[in-house]
């Protein structure tokens, strides 16, 4: 197979490496590396889950998904995200990684362009490369001020030979959740261009700050254009299960049904099983947990503040993406001695995008104690 040189190992999962090779050797690390929410799925999820392998939902199942759990999603997208749409739009995946990698696979062609908003989940880049290795990418940079988006930017960016756009939001790592407003503008520049929309809302349920999360897909012009894509791992704590989702346009159900067909077979089925039900159950946890969230980016935006770092507070997600040119170290040396002085781990900006090389992405996913002791480190670190 041809691998195109975008295609790199991750560079989180680099990083959460090195942690564990001190770790293993009996240091203490303040773990800020990766997007794992630190508590585990609810407990009635989990015994659903275990009744359904009891009761002998073990086989072979449909390639696009449980009909059952396809309902429930097809009825929490139509009653909270307003996207109208039912159980056969939905194709059920291993993660929101997956869905991601099999919209870009179905619709991509030699010389497409995909527009990439930057700095971005570190698996888009290599997802369109191994999607389509002679596609083109046309990476458009968030605002450094409050990282909204550039429409001006944006709209040079969009040409004949544009084949999709990339949104995420609330995003990784900026933290930022995109406005109606913005929505409105990105909706109106590629609306009547016959442009896919996909649309990675992943931390949907993370979100703490002062804005709603808005999914494109309920936007009736281009609703036929868009993957919705999500899933359950950052909300309900189920990292390790690998099951997510997405709504697939119309015109590209043969495309994904075939690439299921031959790839998964099907998602495992007692956990897809396990999942019917899932919208229903209480969402306190969220709540607390978005209150945790909340706390953490307005602590750590205040004390690395101080430490004479900029960093724009994050309303949504488990990320904050601070701006480290004041020590006048790129993101990778940067990252190397944080974590070799102070056992701090945190990931470079470059993973995230080539023009991001002056900054580092901070997770506060985890407990309150190893940010706070995170934190200090790169206090120390830079003062
Ligand atoms: C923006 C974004 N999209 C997708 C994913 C992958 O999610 P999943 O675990 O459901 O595959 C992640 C995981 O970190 C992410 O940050």
């Amino acid at each position: 197979m041809f691998i195109s040189k975008e295609v790199q190992p991750s560079a989180t999962l680099k990083f959460s490496q090195k942690a564990r090779e001190k770790v293993s050797k009996g240091e203490v690390i303040y773990s800020l590396g990766l997007g794992e929410p630190d508590f585990n799925p609810p407990l009635e999820i989990v015994e659903s889950v275990y009744e359904a392998a009891k009761k002998g939902f073990n086989k072979y199942g449909n390639s696009m998904g449980l009909d059952s759990l396809r309902s429930h999603i097809a009825q929490k997208l139509q009653k909270e995200n307003k996207i109208l749409c039912e159980k056969d739009d939905i194709c059920i995946t291993f993660g929101a990684k997956q869905a991601l990698v099999l919209a870009l696979m179905a619709i991509l062609h030699p010389g497409d362009e995909v527009i990439n908003i930057s700095p971005c989940y570190v698996s888009y880049v290599p997802q369109i490369k191994i999607a389509e290795p002679q596609a083109v990418i046309k990476n458009v940079d968030l605002c450094r001020k409050d990282f909204s988006l550039d429409f001006d930017a944006f709209e040079a960016a969009v040409t004949a030979k544009t084949k999709c756009i990339i949104l995420n939001s609330p995003n990784n790592p900026s933290g930022k959740v995109f406005t109606r407003s913005e929505f409105d503008r990105v909706i109106s520049l590629i609306s009547d261009r016959g442009i896919y929309l996909i649309s990675d809302e992943i931390y949907e349920y993370l979100n703490f700050g002062d804005c709603d999360t808005v999914s494109p897909g309920s936007y009736r012009d281009i609703a036929d254009r868009v993957f919705t894509i999500n899933g359950f791992s950052k909300s309900f704590g189920m990292t390790g299960w690998r099951i997510g989702y997405m709504t697939v346009p119309p015109d590209q159900r043969k495309n994904i049904n075939t690439l299921v067909q031959h790839i998964n077979t099907n998602v495992t089925s007692f956990i897809q099983k396990g999942l019917v039900g899932i919208y229903d159950i209480d969402r306190s946890f969220l709540s607390n947990y978005n209150l945790h969230l909340r706390k953490m980016a307005g602590y750590i935006a205040g004390e690395l503040d101080t430490a004479g770092l900029k960093v724009v507070e994050p309303q949504g997600g488990l990320f904050c993406f601070v701006d480290v040119s004041a020590i006048g170290l790129k993101s990778d040396a940067f990252a190397t001695a944080l974590l070799e002085e102070q056992n701090v781990a945190v990931t470079p900006g470059i993973a995230f995008g080539d023009n991001w090389d002056d900054y580092v992405r901070i997770s506060f996913a985890g407990k309150e104690e190893e940010i706070v002791s995170g934190i200090e480190g790169i206090k120390k670190f830079v003062l």
